[in-house]
């Protein structure tokens, strides 16, 4: 695991100490288990942003909370994908994602996933396979440098992976490469994720890349931010 991840666990136990205090009548108590929360969830999120890194494999488990906003069927209504489009997904974790965005895709479109871990490929393969979805083609790589030619992807999109990317520039270079000169990009972030883009920051990054910002669903604390190439 990362340092940010026991850092994180720290701060989340120290958050629920404050609370069980202030639920026993113990001001003093609460005080200083929020003031420890405060420091922990703050190096939490420097030591994520300095040393950006991908999720550990190990730590699969959290990708299963609901989403909210972020859910598979607010992607599909932010990134209107078409039967017979192509499409990439970078960094798809467990899957959560990838086999709506597939079937959306079927019978003629196909879903190209690229994560620079191959347990988690292999976790979407396994998810893929059980819900008998076919249209799917897992690379292991990385986002800094796609395996892909120029222009051949009618939209991608990434949730919670572009904080732990280190160049994270590079990364929505080339996604603005292997993109068609119509394709979209949806990009995701909760501000719960230590690593989270904030949406002022990503719109500043995404104009360098040369991506125009077209519309986003949520607001602070969690996002679907949609760009087109400009
Ligand atoms: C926090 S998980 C998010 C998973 C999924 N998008 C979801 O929302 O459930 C981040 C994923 O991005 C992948 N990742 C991190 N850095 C990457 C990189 N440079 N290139 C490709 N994938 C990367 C990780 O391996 C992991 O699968």
């Amino acid at each position: 695991m990362r340092i940010h991840d026991w850092t994180g666990f720290a701060a989340l136990g120290a958050g629920v100490l404050a609370l069980v205090e202030v639920f026993r009548g113990h001001g003093a108590w609460a005080l200083g288990w929020l003031l420890a929360y405060a420091a922990l969830a703050g190096l939490t999120r420097w030591l994520a942003v300095r040393y950006p890194s991908p999720m550990p494999h190990m730590l699969r488990w959290s990708l299963l909370v609901p989403r909210g906003n972020q859910s598979p069927g607010h992607l599909l209504g932010v990134l209107e994908p078409r039967d017979g489009e192509r499409i990439l997904e970078i960094g798809p974790g467990i899957g959560i994602h990838t086999v709506p965005m597939a079937q959306a895709l079927a019978p003629a479109g196909t879903l190209d996933v690229l994560d620079v871990q191959q347990d988690m490929l292999d976790d979407v393969t396994r998810r893929a396979e059980a819900a008998g979805v076919t249209n799917i083609t897992a690379q292991l790589g990385d986002a800094q440098e796609l395996p892909y030619p120029d222009g051949v992807f009618d939209a991608a999109y990434l949730l919670g992976v572009l904080g732990e990317i280190p160049d994270e520039q590079a990364a929505l270079r080339e996604l603005r490469r292997v993109l068609k000169p119509t394709g979209r990009l949806v990009i995701g972030e909760v501000l719960f994720d230590p690593d989270c883009v904030l949406f002022g920051s990503l719109k500043k990054r995404t104009a360098q890349a040369s991506f125009a910002f077209e519309r986003r669903l949520g607001g602070f604390f969690s996002y679907l931010a949609r760009f087109k190439p400009a």
